[in-house]
């Protein structure tokens, strides 16, 4: 879902130019709403919008041509899209508003860019307040320090996701050495993440440049090459982002330890900031520095949840101490275990489904619940 400062996108429905000519114009005195496309062929309605995935849908009741209006409506609700859908006609031909026929909204001609505006960003909030209960989520696994279980967990809790019915992507944030390309043994050409177009990104654009994992979740991986991650803008990432995030349930992201614009940028569009720590006086140094620096961004606590990983190597730190440093009992832990992880590693494979009754996949799938919580849970297994 995109941040709430992010305009509204419109998809309009309308054959007749001079009327989306005026939609545009109203449009472009402002910037609360974008209108991502016009279709002029109804027929072509849902699969644009299928692929455009906009906030609000705007469809001409009077459109002529084969697919009308109203079938056009019912196409809409059908695809199940969950789009909010505003119908837009004139005096002489009313029409009532319908929720259960798909009509969310009516917009009479004429009107003003305040009435079109206003109708959109209602029907959007609308749409938000409705579906927050199965909003879709978006994890950054992180950890300040190298070599700390980032890739490993980032893997298998994506894997945790996808087992509790929640359709999970993973995103290889650590775009120059590109960690779950060698996790996974993908070939040197599977696409990445600079795959896709660099103005506007489709769904289909999107399922061309995943990832399909053997496990069950869809991953977009960072550039072959390290020298390419520079390729790769803060805006691209966005946009992927909010792409991923309107088509998957989970979106879980295997960050870097170094900071920079990107990380910064997909800090501030996570839900939760899953942060690793270990029984280690420099990863809990680092800890503390970066807690500062989430703090003066304006975080609140809330959006970082710890993860002591290796709970039962306290390397002679005890659980208070490590408490009492991080101001709080860390809110999740994962066992070590050496062999079943490297074998896994090894192997690409998640060790949540190749050793599902492990104590450490216990922690795992613990942790996926608890993250996502019960009604994320329910409502993905409708
Ligand atoms: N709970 C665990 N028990 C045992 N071994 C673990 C555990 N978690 C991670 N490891 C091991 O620690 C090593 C580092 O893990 P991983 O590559 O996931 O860390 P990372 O934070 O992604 O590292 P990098 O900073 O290089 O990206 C791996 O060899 C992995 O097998
Ligand atoms: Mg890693």
């Amino acid at each position: 879902m995109a941040s709430s400062n992010a305009p509204i996108r419109l998809l309009l429905v309308e054959d007749v130019p001079q009327v989306a000519q005026y939609v545009r114009g109203l449009l472009n005195a402002q910037t609360q709403v974008k209108l991502v496309d016009v279709v002029s062929d109804g027929g072509r309605a849902a699969a644009q919008a299928r692929q455009l995935r906009p906030d609000v849908i705007i469809v001409d009741w009077l459109l002529q041509g084969r697919t009308k209006g109203e079938k056009v409506v019912a196409q809409l609700r059908e695809s199940d899209l969950g789009i909010p859908v505003v119908v837009l006609t004139v005096p002489q031909s009313p029409i009532a508003r319908n929720a259960a026929a798909g009509i969310d909204g009516v917009l009479a001609m004429p009107f003003s860019g305040f009435e079109l505006v206003n109708v959109v960003v209602s029907m959007h909030q609308a749409s938000l307040a409705a579906s927050e209960g199965a909003r879709s989520t978006m994890i950054v696994v992180y950890a300040p320090k190298g070599g700390v279980g980032k890739t490993t967990i980032a893997f298998n809790l994506a894997v945790a996701l996808g087992q509790a019915g929640i359709q999970t992507a993973l995103v290889d944030g650590s775009l120059q050495f590109g960690d779950l390309r060698s996790l996974l043994r993908v070939p040197g050409d599977a696409p990445s993440i600079l795959d896709l177009p660099t103005d506007r990104i489709g769904e289909s654009d999107l399922q061309d440049v995943l990832w399909r994992d053997p496990s069950g979740i869809d991953i977009l991986l960072a550039p072959p090459r390290v020298e390419m991650a520079e390729m790769v803008s803060v805006r691209d990432v966005e946009k992927a982002l909010s792409l991923l995030r309107r088509i998957y349930g989970a979106v879980v992201v295997d960050m870097p330890s170094a900071l920079g614009d990107i990380p910064l940028a997909l800090f501030d569009a996570a839900d939760t900031i899953l942060e690793i720590v270990t029984y280690d006086s420099t990863t809990i140094r680092n800890t503390l520095a970066i807690a500062d620096a989430f703090r003066s961004i304006g975080y609140p606590a809330s959006k970082v949840r710890y993860v002591v990983n290796r709970a039962d190597s306290t390397g002679g730190i005890a659980a208070d101490d490590l408490a009492r440093a991080l101001g709080r009992v860390p809110e999740h832990t994962i066992v070590s275990d050496g062999k079943l992880v490297v074998s896994a590693n090894n192997e690409g494979l998640p060790f949540v489904l190749a050793s599902p009754d492990a104590p450490i996949s216990r922690d795992i799938a613990k942790m996926a619940a608890e993250l996502v919580g019960p009604a994320a849970a329910v409502a993905a297994r409708r």
